[in-house]
């Protein structure tokens, strides 16, 4: 028998070399190859598309239909595929192992009206997967479940279960025969997405794919698959919070500012659909180091609660930590609180935490950062009906903020008495009698209102 020919495949860009390499000389991460059969002269075979030939015509020609999409029966899941799932298109969620993502696509099938879904699991078995139905409470119409690794057959029980809807769970554990090497590696998940592709595109069934993220946070097989699919939903959150967030990093179909927030209940997921409740700790009167901001994620305004502790450092270095917020912008607002408002840190530790488990990058709640950070320095709290907007420059000017109306609303739906945002050259964006609107321009004067110096 002839002697397999392998090659040594870099996992993180795909390049290859004849022999292991330390270093991938074309992406530079270091030992990322693995040995790869190499493929069978069949492999490539299944790709090769035959579409007629086509010419070009203006765009004004173009006949566009209604887009149709299909109600996925979540709202939160909706909003951030932007306005439901569109037919033929691949979308990957990925996310850290037990994070919920089986427990997310189940719930979605589970839910789903009116059309057929086939849920392909290569890591539970049929019964693993009912155990957790049951566990959902939740009794469908026309899920149909196998539990099967191979991508051939799944194509097979594809069309004879002629599906609406198909999931793969996950990326990683199915195997074309196509290609020799194991499953999960990169030529067999870029193979493996290729071909669903190809499926998808021409049968126009949607597929939801689950990819597990590797260590450094990329979904395995990273860049490769990212560029296959039409969408990529990243399922977030601490393992010890109950807060999963679904953030959308591309998407041909939306936005990509987009977020849903579930909470990890012991019946399954449940949509968080107003957020600002449940970020805000209920009783925080009276305690310094605690700031809300109103802030904005993709669309949707709401109330967070950034917390603050300052005290003196141990040891020669002081420490920053930070969850929840970049700790570089920390770092870069400390300093401008020293030059500006002259607030001597430099012996301090200082902890930042956003409540909740939530990443927020919206820069718009720098103000409560700093204002959390003070109150904690000072030991003053700040009152606990006033809420802030507002991004910080280098020179310590209060800048603009994006949908500051909305901003401003919710923090009057959620009964705040007073709101400080940035000024801005025209007239005050919103009047109310409901909350009193205070205009700032440097952090100084935020500060004064917030402490009564
Ligand atoms: P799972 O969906 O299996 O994660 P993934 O597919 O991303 O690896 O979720 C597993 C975790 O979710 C597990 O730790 C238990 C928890 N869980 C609940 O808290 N409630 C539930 O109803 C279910 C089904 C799971
Ligand atoms: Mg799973």
């Amino acid at each position: 028998m002839a002697k397999k020919q392998t090659i040594f495949v870099c996992q993180n860009c795909g390049a290859k070399a004849p022999k292991e390499l330390g270093r991938c000389p074309a992406c530079g991460e270091w030992g990322t190859y693995v040995e790869e059969v190499i493929e069978k002269s069949t492999g490539g075979k299944l790709l090769k598309v035959t579409a007629p030939p086509q010419t070009p015509i203006r765009i004004q020609d173009v006949i566009s239909t209604e887009e149709i999409r299909i109600d996925t029966c979540s709202n939160e899941l909706n909003r951030v595929l932007g306005g439901g799932l569109v037919p033929g298109s691949l979308v990957l969620i990925g996310g850290e192992p037990g994070i919920g993502k089986s427990t997310l696509v189940l719930q979605v099938v589970l839910q789903i009206q009116g059309i057929k879904t086939l849920y392909i699991s290569g890591e539970e078995s049929v019964k693993q997967i009912k155990l957790r139905a049951e566990r959902l409470k939740q009794t469908d119409n026309n899920c149909y479940v196998v539990s099967e690794t191979s991508l051939e057959r799944i194509f097979e029980h594809i069309q004879s279960t002629q599906p609406n809807l198909v999931i793969i769970d996950s990326i990683q554990t199915i195997a074309s025969e196509a290609v020799e090497s194991s499953a999960g590696s990169l030529s067999q998940v870029r193979e493996c997405a290729a071909q669903l592709l190809k499926f998808a595109k021409e049968s126009n069934i949607p597929f939801f794919i689950i990819g597990h993220i590797n260590k450094e946070g990329s979904i395995a097989g990273p860049k490769i698959l990212e560029h296959i699919v039409d969408t990529v939903l990243q399922f977030e959150g601490d393992q010890n919070h109950m807060y999963r967030i679904l953030r959308s990093i591309k998407n041909r179909f939306g936005s990509t500012s987009e977020l849903g927030i579930f909470e990890m209940r012991q019946n399954g997921l449940r949509e968080v659909s107003n957020p600002s409740e449940l970020l805000l700790s209920q009783n925080h009167q009276g305690l310094s180091g605690i700031a809300i901001a109103s802030a904005v994620e993709g669309i949707r305004p709401f109330l967070i609660e950034v917390q603050a502790l300052v005290s003196s450092a141990a040891y020669g270095t002081p420490q920053r930590s930070s969850t929840g917020f970049d700790l570089r912008r920390l770092n870069m607002l400390l300093a401008v609180l020293e030059k500006r408002a002259g607030f001597k840190l430099m012996q301090k530790d200082v902890f930042l935490n956003i409540a909740g488990g939530l990443r927020v990058n919206d820069p718009a709640i720098d103000l409560a950062v700093l204002a959390s950070v003070l109150s904690s320095s000072l030991d003053i709290p700040i009152d606990h009906d006033i809420c802030m907007t507002g991004e910080i420059g280098l020179s310590g000017e209060i800048r603009p903020v994006n949908r500051i109306e909305q901003r401003i609303a919710e923090a009057q739906k959620l009964g705040f008495k007073r709101i400080i945002i940035p000024r801005y050259s025209s007239e005050t964006p919103l009047k109310s009698s409901k909350i009193e609107i205070t205009q700032v321009q440097k952090v100084e004067e935020a500060f004064r209102i917030l402490f009564k110096k």
